[in-house]
Formats: structure tokens, sequence, C-alpha cells
């Protein structure tokens, strides 16, 4: 049970930023996994490529790696998964296992404390399978140290003893695949990164791509939608799969409470309403972060920091979060001197841009 649904999280808390985990936990339209999506995702997960919808040359380039790796009977070269949360980097690692027909092993950054830790891990891969490290990039550099010469040529030094007395033994490794996500790519060290033969950046999802997720979780949950009730959730779902399927499970609530059951246009709308999401998916945090740049700041360029402390927000959702939304809706720009509102953003706050103010192109989007 999700609690506090469409509720202003900050009404009784507005003087103090709030850790990202307990914030995100509330946000409905938050990317991040919360328990529930935890719970619900592998249900209706695609488990091939033939049910996995969007993501058009990531899926196509896989497929034709995966086809060579399994003629040459060898492990699939290592892969980097980049982009912002919710877009399926998990999803696309069970179906890379599935597709190779091996094992999947899922664990993430801050979970491998010790290189020990790792080391049992990877002595526990089956030839060709798949290890999937999410959150990459808050992997401890000892451990990452560990992975190195596993990735390069399966293998890894461990050492046994201490001081003048200590060797080092030389384990060999089965061949395997490791499947890395990161939503930050510019955090990963030049030698990790240089270590992944495949990179591949996660896009965005078109509302017609969300639409099809819709109506295929709508199937697989025995919800009944009607195409006007999809298409209104995937216009206000931020281009991402998790959302999407949250707000289907929350209108879904309103529908059955409050209506027949059916989800169509006037339910949508009436229940995304009512849960503070605007029609370009924006909900009051976003809102904040533009009033704060517009209103407070007059279109900026300001800082990350600034911005996160005048509406008491912490800086990683508004980087992993906010930011990513907006720049994808041409509503920010990241410039040499800071942030800085576009005159689209203006218009959508209903505010004149202001003449002769200079709004400079985006440089730092990547
Ligand atoms: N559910 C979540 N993401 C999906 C995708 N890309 N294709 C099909 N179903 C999904």
């Amino acid at each position: 049970m999700e609690k506090e649904i469409g509720r202003n999280v900050f009404s009784n808390r507005e003087s103090q930023p709030q850790s990202r985990e307990d914030f995100e936990a509330r946000r409905v339209i938050s990317a991040h996994s919360n328990i529930e999506d935890a719970a619900s995702e592998p249900n209706f997960r695609p488990q091939s490529f033939a049910d996995y919808i969007g993501q058009k040359r990531v899926k196509e380039n896989m497929e034709v790696f995966i086809k060579a790796a399994k003629a040459r009977g060898e492990a699939l070269d290592h892969i980097l998964l980049y982009g912002p949360p919710g877009l399926g980097k998990t999803t696309l690692a069970c179906i890379i296992a599935n597709e190779l027909g091996v094992s999947l092993k899922v664990t993430s950054g801050p979970a491998i404390e010790h290189a020990g830790d790792l080391a049992s891990i990877l002595t526990s891969l089956a030839p060709n399978d798949v290890l999937f490290i999410d959150e990459i990039h808050r992997l401890n550099r000892a451990v990452e140290e560990v992975l190195y010469p596993a990735m390069e040529d399966f293998h890894i030094d461990i050492m046994m003893g201490k001081g003048p007395g200590a060797q080092t033994i030389h384990l060999p490794l089965a061949p395997f695949t490791l499947v890395g996500a990161t939503t930050r790519v510019g955090m990963l060290t030049a030698p990790l990164r240089d270590r992944f033969g495949v990179i591949s950046r996660l896009e965005y999802y078109t509302p017609e791509e969300l639409f099809r997720i819709l109506k295929r979780s709508a199937l697989l949950l025995n919800i009944e939608i009607t195409g006007e009730g999809a298409a209104e959730i995937a216009g206000r779902s931020r281009g991402t799969p998790r959302i999407a399927n949250r707000l289907l499970r929350r209108v879904r609530d309103f529908a059955c409470v409050k209506g027949n059951g059916v989800i169509d246009l006037d339910m949508a709308k009436y229940a995304l309403e009512l849960l503070d999401i605007d029609q370009k998916g924006l909900d009051k945090t976003d809102q904040k972060v533009l009033s704060a740049l517009i209103e407070t700041f007059g279109g900026g360029p300001v800082g990350l920091d600034t911005i996160a402390a005048t509406i008491s927000e912490s800086v990683d959702t508004i980087f992993d979060v906010c930011e990513p939304y907006l720049l994808q809706l041409g509503f920010l720009n990241r410039t040499p001197r800071g942030r800085m509102a576009t005159a689209e953003a203006y218009r959508y706050l209903g505010i004149d841009p202001p003449q002769g103010k200079s709004f400079e192109g985006n440089l730092f989007n990547a």
C-alpha cells in the first residue's frame, strides 16, 4: 500500500531537506524503484526481446551481439547501460541472460562492501553467466580493483596473509559477462569504463511506446483500460515505464473505489489530477525547481546547490530525477555558469520570457 498518494510531501517539513530515499519513497512520479515496484515489476517484466517495447537501437544491437557470442560459444562482451532511472536497465540484463540461455546474478555497487564479497560472487558464476551490477558508479575502489582483472582476463588475485609473508593467489574464473548499470556515467573511473566492450545509453520512451507498455501491463494485471485512458497516462509518465506502470496501479485504485473499475479518459484525468501530476508529467517538486529558477533567480544562471537549498530538496533528487526530464522537455539548460530556464519554461509557468535575456544553449547535458 502506498501512503500519502498525491500529497505534497513538503507540507509539514518545508524547512528540512529530506534524504533522497526518504523523499523518493513517497513521490508518485519518482523514477527510482520503491518497495511496491520491486514486488510487482518482476511479474510483468518482459522476458525476451520479442516482448520488449522501445529502445529500438539498443535492442537491435544487443540482438546482434548476443547471436554472435552464441555462435562463437563465448561469453558476451561486458556491457554498460546508462541513463535516467526507471528506463529498464535491470529488465535488459534479465533479457540478455535469457536470450543467452545462461543464469543471471543481480547485485549493486553499494551492496558489495568488501573485495571478498565480490570474489565470492565471481567464483560462483558458471561459464558465460551474466552478472548485473546496478549503480556500478558506487563501487568502492578496493572492490573495483578486483573487478579489473576479472573483466579483462577472467581471473582474480587474492592476498593471503599479511606483512612480508603475504602471498597473492591467482584464481581463474569462468568467462562471464558483466552488465553494469548507472545513472551517473560521468562518475565511473576511466579504467572501469574502458573495460566495457559495449556502452549504451537508454533514452526516454515515446508516448506511443509507453502506451503499448501500459496496454501490455494492463492485460497482465487484468486491468480494464481504454485507448484514451492509456494515452492520458502515457503522456504524463515522463518517458519512463516504471512511472507509467506505477501510475497505472494508482489510477486503477481510483477506478475501483470511485468508478466502475474501468480506466477511461475521464477516470485517468480525474485520478492524475488528484495525484498532482500535470499535463507534462511534472509534479510539485519539478514545479518548485522551475519557479525557484525563474521567480527567485530571474531565470538563472544559478548553481544546483543553490536551487536545492532554496526548495529544501536533495541535490541528488534534483540531479538524477528532476533535471534529466526538464532537460528533455527543453525547460532547462546546463551552462558553464549554472542552470538556466529556457523561454519555454517561462511560457509553461504562464510568464512572458524577459525581453533581451540571452538563453544560452545546453552544453552539459550528457
Ligand atoms: N514493462 C516495463 N518496461 C517494458 C518494456 N520496455 N517493454 C514491455 N514491457 C515493459
